[in-house]
């Protein structure tokens, strides 16, 4: 369900044929999931294939997984606003370029920002991370590590597809990383 505040947004991201990605064999832009009025927004990647099927992002594996990080620090999907920075599914699940990312994202996630007015985001990776941060950057570096876009505090972290390929040691620690992130998150957001 779109709110009020977002119909004309949504109106034009549907019609949206301003990139090669929405020719890349996907039903086209996906929407967000959780609630305008938080005060927290998530953001991810790119839609995958479940989300492209569903049109909401972040309800496949990846997105699962997020649920239990959140619920670990306490709070549920529904209580958050949960997006993407690239809108349409990449062919294959290729993982959009840094220019692809830019271009999507300037055109409907900062306008997306600016209505929603969240008062903190979380970017999922690295091409979220790249994104807030205006050019290349590590997110093995740079979780954890507060930015500002739009005087709007963003704290990256690891994507949840990033802990899904992640074995043992490292699993747990990068889990635990996350934890520490979104824990942050949820108090600056308070
Ligand atoms: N990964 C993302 O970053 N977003 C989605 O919607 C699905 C997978």
């Amino acid at each position: 369900m779109i709110e009020d505040i977002l119909t004309e947004w949504w109106e034009r991201l549907q019609t949206c044929q301003s990139c090669p990605i929405r020719k890349e064999q996907n039903k086209g832009p996906t929407a967000y999931t959780g609630t305008v009025a938080s005060p927290l927004m998530i953001v991810g990647e790119g839609p995958g294939g479940v989300e492209d099927e569903y049109g909401v992002p972040l309800v496949g594996p990846s997105g699962q997984l997020l649920d239990k990080a959140l619920w670990s620090v306490g709070i549920t999907r529904d209580r958050v606003y949960v997006t993407n920075i690239v809108k349409c599914r990449p062919k294959g699940n290729r993982t959009p370029t840094p220019e692809e990312g830019r271009f999507c994202a300037e055109l409907h996630l900062a306008e997306e920002i600016r209505l929603v007015r969240p008062k903190v985001i979380v970017a999922l990776g690295k091409v979220a991370f790249q994104f807030f941060n205006g050019g290349p950057g590590s997110i093995m570096r740079s979780r954890g590590h507060w930015l500002t876009y739009e005087g709007i505090p963003v704290m990256p972290t690891y994507h949840p597809a990033f802990l899904l390929r992640r074995t043992g040691k490292d699993l747990v620690e990068s889990k635990w990383q996350v934890y520490y992130d979104l824990k942050a998150a949820v108090e600056k957001a308070q």
